[in-house]
């Protein structure tokens, strides 16, 4: 018979777990969240940048546990890369910021136990279990080390250890993931929880580990951007802190100092409006759209977003109404003239011939709304494009909860599915969006947030709205916070073709 006191903390313990929906799947013994300072190997490698070939010899740590209560080791581990010599010359990284780049892609989970070196996440590996309900999503989701530019492999991670960064790659749970009881442990918010409790792990770690862990810089792609928006906006937000209690995370600040968000997949509650008001009129890649659902959700994201109070930079309210030309004006027309402009002659006017929905008047792209929805062409989604009917999306998984795989986490497509007026979402639903969505910290004016962000989307990419990036650097803005926006023409999902930006843009931070 257990003491009065131990028995009380099992009853609190399991009494929480069950709160949470957090299952207990066969959970490693504890794990020391003391870093080794002597547990690593020495590697070189020669890395390619835009400025030729770089050679790095760097201190390479594998696989450390970060938090103490390891739900699952495979996917709460992270790696370490620490530049030594880079060609040929000494760094001390003993201060220099740290990129902490995940390789989260479609909301999956990302493991970096067997990765060779620095940004080595390696092929999707298949998910654990089951066969993942995953309509619209991409094939290969795309991880922070797989982002195209050009059709070449584009890897922050590489790149930022070639400019001397500390370079931390986190594992994290995803939605896949499935323990022997059939309880689905990634899902919501298991990852942002996960991704916080490897921020806490380098804090607390700050004495051994190199780099400076006030200026923890974070980068991903889709749901990986998303993921990182989400932990640079609700750094040390009080609601996660019982499941980073669970899982035995560091007691430390998980604030980061900036992120970069490369095509953010967020918002997910507001993007089937977002979607249909964005690319509503584009032809589906395949099957057919209901033009009346289009319409409807439509007009339910004009009601949201003059909800959001947002505004241009000239001031103007950022609503359904000023929004196109504020993304031509702001973004898209400059954004096709450099892409023009640095085209030799015949070249230009080849593009221009075979778009004649593009023009090019006195140096300057020229093209209105209907031209740009023209000239993107297909959306890549049906509709609802994220809560589907049958609840088939990786979104929907997402929202899974214990042994339910999917859940439907908008009101809309919830009532519609199942035909009830009057049906609500399931109870824990509306907390768990606030902890996946960067927005709802933000709106707060969330005091933790980082206040340097890099926003970067294909003007092409039809897996979410433009808006979701429209949106994060309208209300970055007015919070007065640094960002710094690009939507690349012509590219897709997953485009990062300004990298060696990205790192002169972090090591030209502020203090
Ligand atoms: C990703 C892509 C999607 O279209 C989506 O809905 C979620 C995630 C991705 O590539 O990570």
């Amino acid at each position: 018979m257990p003491s009065r006191r131990i028995f009380l903390q099992l009853i609190s313990g399991t009494a929480m777990g069950v709160a949470l929906g957090l299952p207990r799947p066969l959970r490693a013994a504890e794990a020391s969240l003391d870093f080794d300072p002597e547990g690593y190997e020495v590697l070189t490698e020669v890395i390619e940048t835009a400025a030729g070939a770089v050679s790095v010899t760097y201190r390479f740590w594998r696989a450390v546990p970060y938090v103490a209560r390891p739900v699952d080791l495979a996917h709460q581990s992270l790696n370490v890369s620490v530049p030594v010599e880079i060609d040929g010359v000494a760094v001390d990284a003993a201060r220099v910021p740290v990129l902490l780049a995940n390789a989260v892609g479609g909301y999956m989970p990302s493991s970096v136990v067997e990765a060779k070196g620095v940004g080595d996440t390696g092929p999707m590996r298949p998910p654990a279990g089951m066969k993942p309900p995953a309509r619209g999503m991409t094939e290969a989701p795309s991880g922070s080390a797989a982002m195209m530019a050009g059709g070449k492999r584009v890897s922050n991670a590489k790149l930022a250890l070639a400019a001397g960064l500390v370079v931390v790659e986190p594992g994290a749970r995803g939605r896949t993931l499935v323990d022997a009881g059939g309880v689905h442990y990634g899902v919501a918010p298991a990852a942002i929880v996960d991704l916080k409790a490897a921020v806490r792990y380098l804090r607390r770690n700050r004495a051994v580990i190199p780099g400076d862990m006030e200026r923890i810089v974070s980068s991903g792609t889709s749901a990986g951007g998303a993921l990182s928006a989400l932990l640079a906006a609700s750094g040390d937000g009080a609601e996660y802190a019982p499941y980073l209690a669970e899982i035995g995370a560091a007691e430390e600040s998980d604030a980061i100092f900036a992120a970069g968000c490369w095509c953010p997949i967020t918002d997910l509650e507001h993007a089937d409006m977002a979607y249909e008001w964005m690319w509503g009129t584009n032809p589906p890649a395949e099957g057919a759209v209901d033009a009346a659902l289009t319409a409807e959700l439509a007009r339910g994201f004009a009601g949201y977003q003059a909800g959001l109070g947002l505004a241009t930079p000239t001031g103007a309210a950022l609503t359904v109404d000023s929004y196109p030309e504020h993304l031509l004006a702001r973004h898209l027309r400059p954004e096709a003239t450099a892409f023009l402009a640095a085209l030799g002659e015949a070249e230009r006017a080849e593009y221009l011939a075979a778009h004649p929905e593009i023009g090019f008047e006195g140096g300057e792209a020229v093209f209105d709304w209907a031209g740009f929805l023209a000239h993107v062409g297909a959306r890549k989604k049906g509709l609802p494009a994220f809560d589907a009917f049958d609840l088939s999306t990786g979104e929907n998984n997402l929202f899974g909860a214990g042994t339910v795989v999917a859940r439907h986490f908008t009101e809309w497509s919830l009532r519609r599915a199942t035909g009830d007026a009057a049906a609500v979402l399931e109870a824990d639903i509306p907390a768990k969006l606030r902890l996946m969505n960067p927005m709802a910290w933000l709106a707060e004016g969330h005091e933790g947030r980082a206040r340097h962000w890099w926003l970067r989307v294909g003007a092409k990419d039809t897996d979410t709205s433009l808006t979701v990036v429209g949106n994060l650097e309208a209300r970055l803005q007015g919070l007065g916070d640094a960002v710094d926006t690009r939507l690349y023409w012509d590219e897709g999902h997953g485009a990062n073709t300004d990298a060696a930006a990205f790192l002169d843009w972090i090591k030209a931070l502020p203090a």
